[in-house]
């Protein structure tokens, strides 16, 4: 499974690098936004800061809702840095768009994903990635996981190459969930990643072990 960050602040995704595991980053205009990145020039000039920071995949959002809009905004995006995936809204022009970049060979990300339907349009139309965002399902009631599954099996069943992003992660045990629900990546935040090292055997193991190592010093 791959571990992408979900964010882009600079300081959390280099403490992601920098624990070794980290395969990519993802971000949305929200995203940047609570970083306050403004304006076009700085929105370029952060992605590429970022793609400096990691060796993996990055995506980066188109602003357009038009087709021309997105395949203009996307091949520029993908000029940028060769890390660099064009995120698409599963939208009728999205779905258009990334059939067009993933023709010339730019890698996409099919995001706000949220049914089996939609997931098929993107893997027909050679999506790299297909954002479904499980925390906003479970928001609404509606079962997050299960559609991770859903697309898993589908894409199994049928050979698609598309791989199975769950975005939109909120806590640490969306990441085992997905895990057992065949997520292909999980992109999440910091702390829900960091989450994964808690438990208690291994504080108190640590503690026993410094403590008889104190005494045999003695
Ligand atoms: O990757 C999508 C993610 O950023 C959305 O997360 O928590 O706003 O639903 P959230």
């Amino acid at each position: 499974m791959k571990f992408f960050i979900d964010t882009a602040n600079i300081d959390q995704i280099k403490e992601a690098q920098d624990l070794g595991i980290l395969d990519g980053v993802t971000t949305n205009p929200s995203l940047m936004a609570k970083e306050g990145i403004r304006g076009e020039q700085n929105i370029l000039d952060h992605y590429k800061k970022i793609c400096e920071i990691v060796q993996g995949d990055v995506s980066a959002e188109v602003i357009s809702l038009n087709f021309d809009g997105m395949i203009r905004e996307g091949e520029k995006l993908s000029a940028l840095h060769p890390q660099i995936v064009v995120k698409v809204p599963c939208t009728k022009d999205g779905i258009k768009a990334i059939k067009y970049l993933s023709g010339k060979g730019i890698k996409t990300n099919c995001t706000l994903v949220f049914s089996p339907g939609q997931a098929l349009l993107a893997a027909k139309a050679g999506a790299t990635y297909v954002s479904s965002f499980i925390g906003r399902l479970d928001d609404i009631a509606s079962d997050g996981i299960e559609l991770i599954a859903k697309i898993s099996d589908m894409y199994n069943y049928y050979g698609y190459e598309t791989l199975v992003l769950a975005a939109s992660i909120r806590h640490t045990m969306h990441i085992l969930q997905c895990v057992e629900a065949g997520a292909d990546v999980i992109t999440s935040p910091l702390a829900p990643i960091l989450g994964l090292l808690n438990h208690p055997l291994t504080d108190s193991g640590i503690e026993k072990f410094m403590s008889d190592y104190k005494k045999s010093c003695q």
